[in-house]
């Protein structure tokens, strides 16, 4: 029900001033310089000034003073006093730079997540933004996509849970509380499924895939109460999501029965024209309000054509009035109409250093999304007081707080500088290390170093090599169809192998990389990811053994790129390749290349060692309700956790079913030698699937169930479920 002084203020709207509220403009229309770089094609909009002050939010302008400018300024011309909603790009934290999301997925830790969220919006209520974009939860199985670094994964359990998880921090119980602000699930829908992985290409999904995979984690957003959903660039169906009304009213509102606000993604409505879904200006606007996107941002064809859309009949006034109605719902549910200001706060905007317990959080959040890949002969921990060889471009570097770090304002503290602070017993002698260059070279070339270099190197305990990618060679527009270590990275790594002493490899990445030309030549493997502003102190904390490794994959690690897309639950096919016999020619399979990954799903190790036993699946009371049932032990002396993983195959139904799906994980912490039980309950509800019309539906068959340390090390039992 529209509040009375909502619907008023509507009533007394002129239709230009509607208009404007549903647009979104950079702050330098307000005479700000722009604060973060703008994210997309841009070109001089003509505004007039007067309609400047009844736009209705602002993109990227941030920082307690300045939106307190603005936003003053506005009110003294809004003729209604309409307040500005201010919304932002806070991705992985705002002062306090966390870990990236797709290493917060492979923490598999819900109330990590919650706490990062919750950690990113006070930071950013007080800099004055009332609304993020984020979380993304675009699915993804492609890492030549350069964003693939912004979500959780390629699992829709996973990511439903994540993002729930996500928006619960950021919004809390009510958007009126200090220190919350509202959250903007995106891209909808399917932005991470771009042909070749090139960022902006076309998306061709079925409606079933859509539905199996893609939509879940958006529609977990919108039953979480997530305030916002962006449109993505990309088509769906080949039309794009801009403009899609059976997406946007027909999936989202209609089906899902979601009441907030929709935005497009930045310019997404201008280029519905050169996608070729539009003639002009006027046929954008007029697909994108007719499919219900309420704000278009970074484009103005809603104020420049609305009007006349209304006039000529090709567009109903009521729609206008509906998104402006739930734009002003919006600014209401966060207050904004009793104190505009919300919880701008410049003196701890402007603190001289993130809080301390941010900190320390930050620092807990990244120790716990590093994922141990090999580790043999135990060469990790490191043992405080040994001789430690550090080499790499990674290995002083503070370049690790991956992309979409906003103001970027303070440097993370190093791996050199983690370890130094561990190690002061003991000696860290760097060499061999150069500068990362921009996009993929290391500047440095192994046979420039000098042998001396190499030969302290030599004379360590163990020799750590930090590697990867350039930060700026992640997130949006950094797409690459190579995913190796740059050749330098390679040789350095090898050449360190020559040394006869343990190599332990630490990747810096956005995105998993190509490992396996470097694999035999680490005797451990540390996935590092982008972890913020504590990255350095995190590594050290875990490769220490301060904190026992527990991340898991949440997104495969390719044995080659051109094993791309590869991930776990896919389809069955109707020639399943057999390991049993790998002579075999004509089966789903490549002559020169596995068809499994290098890692796979679920995947981590820990300094812990975990057995499982006794696992059972019975049924509870009637057909359908059954109890998945495992013994997990520590078989190790050191306490560790372990991440328990259920998994189920819909043998066979009336579409083909993926060869496995993740339906449930549980995060045992272990004492030395301590078991314990885990059970799942499995109900029909979890069974369900899109059938041929679009319908969830379940069908009585066998299944597999199957409990595990990762989607390729499971128990199976197969049942008939009714
Ligand atoms: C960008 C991104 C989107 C972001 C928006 C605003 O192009 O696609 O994720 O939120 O523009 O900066």
């Amino acid at each position: 029900m529209t509040k009375p002084f909502i619907q008023d203020l509507v009533n007394d709207m002129t239709l230009d001033e509607k208009l404007a509220q549903l647009t979104q403009l950079g702050p330098h229309y307000w005479g700000l310089d722009d604060t973060v770089d703008l994210t997309g094609p841009f070109k001089e909009l003509n505004i007039e000034p007067h309609i400047i002050h009844s736009i209705g939010s602002v993109l990227n302008g941030i920082g307690a003073r300045n939106v307190i400018e603005l936003q003053t300024r506005h009110l003294q011309n809004s003729r209604q006093r309409i307040p500005l909603l201010f919304m932002a790009d806070v991705i992985h934290g705002y002062r306090t730079i966390l870990p990236i999301p797709l290493a917060m997925g492979a923490s598999f830790d819900l109330a990590a997540c919650e706490r990062f969220a919750a950690i990113a919006a006070k930071e950013s209520a007080a800099a004055g933004i009332h609304v993020t974009f984020s979380p993304m939860t675009d699915l993804v199985r492609d890492p030549r996509w350069g964003r693939v670094m912004e979500t959780s994964g390629e699992d829709p359990y996973l990511n439903a849970l994540v993002t729930a998880s996500m928006v619960r921090g950021y919004q809390g119980n009510d958007l009126r509380d200090k220190g919350r602000i509202a959250a903007c699930v995106k891209h909808f829908a399917a932005y991470g499924a771009p042909e070749g992985g090139r960022e902006y290409n076309t998306v061709d999904l079925s409606s079933g895939v859509l539905r199996d995979f893609y939509l879940p984690a958006y529609k977990a957003a919108v039953d979480a109460g997530v305030a916002m959903v962006m449109a993505a660039f990309n088509t769906v169906d080949r039309i794009p999501a801009s403009g899609n009304k059976q997406l946007l009213r027909g999936i989202l509102r209609e089906e899902w029965g979601f009441g907030g606000v929709t935005i497009a993604d930045f310019n997404s409505v201008n280029e519905l024209i050169p996608h070729g879904a539009a003639h002009d200006g006027g046929e954008a606007a007029e697909l994108s309000l007719a499919a219900g996107l309420d704000i278009e941002m970074m484009s103005t064809h809603y104020l420049a054509h609305g009007a006349e859309l209304v006039e000529q009949g090709r567009l109903d006034a009521a729609l206008i009035d509906e998104a402006v109605i739930r734009v002003l719902e919006l600014k209401d549910a966060l207050g904004l109409f009793d104190n505009p200001f919300k919880d701008a706060d410049p003196q701890a905007d402007e603190a001289a250093e993130p809080s301390g317990e941010h900190r320390q959080a930050a620092r807990e959040l990244a120790a716990g999304c590093v994922v141990l890949l090999k580790n043999d002969d135990e060469v990790l921990p490191l043992k405080r007081g040994m001789k430690i060889g550090l080499a790499g471009p990674f290995a002083a570097s503070v370049n690790v707080l991956g992309g979409w770090s906003g103001t970027g304002q303070d440097s993370a503290v190093s791996l050199y500088s983690g370890l130094a602070q561990k190690n002061a017993a003991g000696d860290i002698l760097t060499g061999m290390t150069g500068e990362l260059g921009s996009m993929l070279e290391g500047i440095f070339d192994v046979a420039d170093e000098t042998e001396e270099a190499y030969s302290r190197l030599k004379d360590c305990d163990v020799i750590l090599v930090a590697v990867g990618e350039n930060q700026h060679d992640t997130g949006e527009g950094g797409s690459k169809s190579c995913l190796r270590l740059s050749p330098n990275q390679e040789k350095l790594i090898w050449r360190l192998k020559d040394t006869g002493k343990p190599v332990v490899t630490i990747v810096f990445s956005g995105r998993p990389l190509e490992l396996k030309p470097v694999l035999e030549a680490s005797d451990a493997l540390v996935q590092a990811w982008f972890l913020g502003i504590e990255s350095g102190n995190a590594l050290a904390d875990v490769l220490f053994g301060d904190y026992n490794p527990s991340g898991r994959l949440s997104m495969s690690f390719p044995y080659t790129v051109g094993q791309i897309p590869v991930y776990y639950n896919a389809y069955q096919t109707g020639r399943p390749y057999d390991p049993e016999y790998p002579q075999v020619r004509y089966v789903t399979r490549y002559l020169d290349c596995p068809n499994d990954p290098l890692f796979c799903f679920g995947y981590g190790l820990s300094y812990s060692s975990f057995a499982y036993s006794s696992f059972t699946v019975k049924r509870v009371d009637d057909e359908d309700h059954l109890i998945a049932s495992v013994e997990v032990e520590n078989t190790s002396n050191i306490a560790g956790k372990e991440t328990v993983q259920l998994y189920i195959r819909d043998v066979s139904a009336s579409v083909v079913r993926p060869v496995k799906e993740l339906k449930g994980f549980r995060q045992l912490l272990l004492a030395p030698h301590e078991k314990q039980a885990v059970s799942f309950e499995i109900t029909r509800d979890m069974l369900m699937f899109y059938g041929k019309d679009d319908q969830l539906i379940f069908e009585p068959g066998e299944f597999d169930i199957m409990i595990g340390r990762n989607s390729g090390d499971c128990s199976t039992e197969r049942i008939w479920i009714g």
